[in-house]
């Protein structure tokens, strides 16, 4: 596996394999979530490229991107060991020199969800994807489902601009008890985590109570809320049912319904998601 730091070493890179290349956007403290991503990248192209990049320009003043873990050595182990054969890691410096201006802008769908409770957040995350398939140009991108709003808007993007990319959304991978997978996870301390797994709890709640026969969206909320506000430490960012293709509000809920959460524990701010018909 090789390491590049340079766009125009990638770019170069990226040139002599156009057609070859899956790639896997990332911002490092690699995790089995980002692990199985790098693993469906190997089924899908005979080059698997992961970037590993903290993009500051998705990250609002008063977020934790100084405080966002990092640690590339054991991140270019657990690639390698995912069948990664390039990482590209640039520095801030490389992919943000002095004068830059330009941002790529998904519109509506940034509206709702994380765009809402995250001003800038999705300018940030379309721009460096956009730069990223320009630098290393990937016939297939892989995403995590984990960020289900970044993946949609990513899809919108992609098709808006005409990029010849395939935009591939993989499931959420958790831990035994339920927990998703994330980078910030690691900020948890042993009570906080216990409050975490209400996240996941919940979204079980309200699928056994869709199952049961509650489509009422708001006596859906209701159900969901509770167990979180059972937390002392959790406090909703938000809670909502949404149609999963516009992320529009509902009032009646079915199996194809999104349940989206954010939820602050302590500083650490974490998100989850599920269709409710789904497994
Ligand atoms: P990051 O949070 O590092 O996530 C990189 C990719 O891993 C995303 O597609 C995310 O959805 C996926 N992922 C994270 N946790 C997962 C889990 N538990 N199961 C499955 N997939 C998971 O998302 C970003 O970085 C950035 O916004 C990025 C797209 C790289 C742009 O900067």
């Amino acid at each position: 596996m090789k390491v590049i730091n340079s766009v125009a070493e990638m770019q170069q890179f990226a040139r002599e394999h156009r057609g070859e290349i899956a790639l896997v956007p990332t911002m490092g403290y690699l995790h089995e979530g980002h692990a199985s991503l790098m693993v469906e990248a190997r089924k899908r192209a005979r080059i698997v490229v992961a970037s590993i990049f903290v993009n500051p320009t998705q990250f609002g003043v008063n977020e934790d991107l100084d405080s966002y873990p990092r640690d590339l050595e054991r991140d270019t182990r657990v690639a390698s060991e995912a069948g990664v054969d390039i990482i590209f890691a640039p520095t801030a410096a490389e992919m943000y020199p002095s004068g830059y201006q330009t941002y790529v802008n998904v519109e509506e769908l940034t509206t709702h969800l994380c765009g809402a409770s995250r001003p800038g957040h999705f300018r940030g995350v379309t721009t460096v994807v956009s730069k990223l398939f320009n630098i290393v140009m990937p016939r297939v991108a892989i995403f995590g489902k984990k960020d289900f709003q970044q993946l949609a808007v990513i899809k919108r993007m992609a098709k808006d601009l005409n990029m010849d990319v395939e935009i591939v959304g993989m499931p959420i991978v958790r831990e035994h008890d339920g927990l998703a997978l994330s980078s910030r996870n690691v900020r948890l301390d042993t009570t906080q985590r216990r409050s975490a797994l209400s996240l996941s709890r919940s979204l079980r709640v309200a699928k056994e109570a869709l199952r049961g026969g509650e489509q009422s969206v708001a006596a859906l909320k209701k159900a969901v809320a509770e167990v979180i506000e059972a937390e002392p430490m959790a406090e909703i960012d938000y809670l909502e049912f949404r149609d999963p293709d516009t992320l529009l509000e509902l009032e009646q809920a079915d199996e194809r319904t999104l349940l989206a959460l954010a939820v602050r524990i302590g500083s650490v701010r974490l998100i989850d998601n599920c269709i409710l018909g789904e497994e």
